[in-house]
């Protein structure tokens, strides 16, 4: 699939944004602060209606505006595709409409699937180096993008939780009984153990196609692993019992569960081990391999959307080229053309020497929220 015309009103830095871009490689090229990363997210933001910044809507609305729209025409395997969004601020009340060829769409989930991509940004490192949510959220994402009955299922949960997390900080006050809880740990755990089986799934895909990107990446010298642990511990299988699991997690929570007044089992607690060598890759791995993972995982994730979805989504590649080694660096631009992806590459140095053949190429210098073609 790829873009081919986005129109941008209000958002960030930029006030009106026309612009037509190559069904192949686009590359933006500009210095600091002057927008690059805001058209990044902008295209990001029509995958999903959501930024993955830290950031609400109303930041990213232009300062002193209170309404921003993004519009976006795609080809995809069903043919163009129109995505307009558009949010308004009002009273203090978020107001977010979202059509689709024209037509308002009813939950967030219609939305999915249209525009797929997969972001490369240097925050990534953070799937190797951070916390247990942001391996949960590649994960999630990942799997919405296919699934839009994942994604529900995810809000049901989400959902669920509040509610049982506040009936626990209830009966941590004596203001209710611990009988109360029985109905919702019963729909959390049918839900919960949904979410981890249907994760469990997409693992199984996407860990054979990592690991291949890895040796491939390395010359055969490395082999990455990826492992699902319940609770951040224990390794899951296919064949475990998991509703058993989640039972006996909430059995051996009970007491600390009200003492704290948070749900201490579920999908929201669970992490990915990633191993590279049969060793923890967080703990003993360099920053070069940690880098070469996470593109590993990135090249690993076109695959998966192609099998799933039958089409390559678009590659977002957010100021990380000039990073990459130039090994790496061919082997990313090699899948980028010999696969005919779409890509948006942003860049603060000239990258004009990567290419032989410039004809799919469209380049753009962005100034101050402008762009303009050289
Ligand atoms: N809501 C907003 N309204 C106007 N300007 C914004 C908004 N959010 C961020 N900016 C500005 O956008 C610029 C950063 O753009 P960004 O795309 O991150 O730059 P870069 O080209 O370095 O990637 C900064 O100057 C920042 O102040
Ligand atoms: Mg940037």
């Amino acid at each position: 699939m790829y873009l081919t015309n986005l129109k941008l009103n209000k958002y960030r830095n930029y006030d009106q944004l026309n612009v037509d871009f190559s069904a192949h490689i686009n590359i933006i090229v500009g210095e600091n602060a002057q927008g690059k990363t805001n058209l990044i997210e902008a295209i990001y933001y029509l995958s999903s209606a959501k930024t993955y910044r830290i950031a609400r809507d109303n930041q990213l609305a232009k300062w002193n505006d209170n309404f921003f729209s993004i519009l976006g025409e795609l080809t995809n395997k069903n043919g163009k595709v129109v995505i307009n969004v558009q949010y308004q601020n009002k009273d203090g009340q978020n107001n977010k409409e979202i059509k689709i060829n024209g037509l308002k769409i009813k939950r967030l989930a219609d939305l999915l699937g249209n525009a797929m991509v997969v972001l490369f940004a240097p925050e990534d490192l953070n799937i190797i180096k951070g916390s247990p949510a942001e391996r949960r959220k590649l994960l999630d994402h990942d799997i919405s993008q296919v699934s839009s009955s994942y994604y529900i299922k995810l809000q049901k949960f989400n959902r669920l939780l509040t509610q049982r997390n506040a009936l626990l900080k209830k009966i941590g006050s004596r203001n209710a009984k611990k009988e109360e809880l029985q109905v919702w740990n019963e729909q959390l755990v049918d839900i919960g153990s949904d979410i981890i089986i249907k994760r469990l799934e997409v693992l199984e895909k996407l860990v054979p196609l990592t690991r291949l990107m890895q040796r491939k990446l390395t010359k055969g010298q490395e082999n990455l692993d990826i492992k699902y642990l319940l609770n951040r511990q224990k390794e899951l299988k296919k064949h475990d019992n998991i509703k058993l699991l989640l039972l006996e997690e909430l059995d051996k929570t009970a007491e600390e569960e009200i003492r704290r007044g948070i749900t201490l089992w579920g999908p929201h607690r669970d992490d990915l081990l990633i191993l590279l060598n049969g060793n923890n890759l967080k703990l003993y791995g360099s920053q070069g391999q940690h880098r070469t993972s996470v593109l590993a995982i990135k090249l690993a994730e076109l695959e998966f959307f192609k099998a799933e979805s039958g089409e390559y989504p678009i590659l977002l590649l957010d100021d990380v080229l000039s990073e990459l080694d130039s090994q790496r660096k061919n082997m990313l631009l090699n899948t980028i053309q010999e696969r005919c992806i779409q890509c948006f590459i942003t860049t603060t140095e000239d990258l004009d020497y990567l290419w032989d053949d410039r004809t799919c190429i469209k380049k753009f210098n962005i100034s101050n929220g402008y762009l303009i073609q050289p």
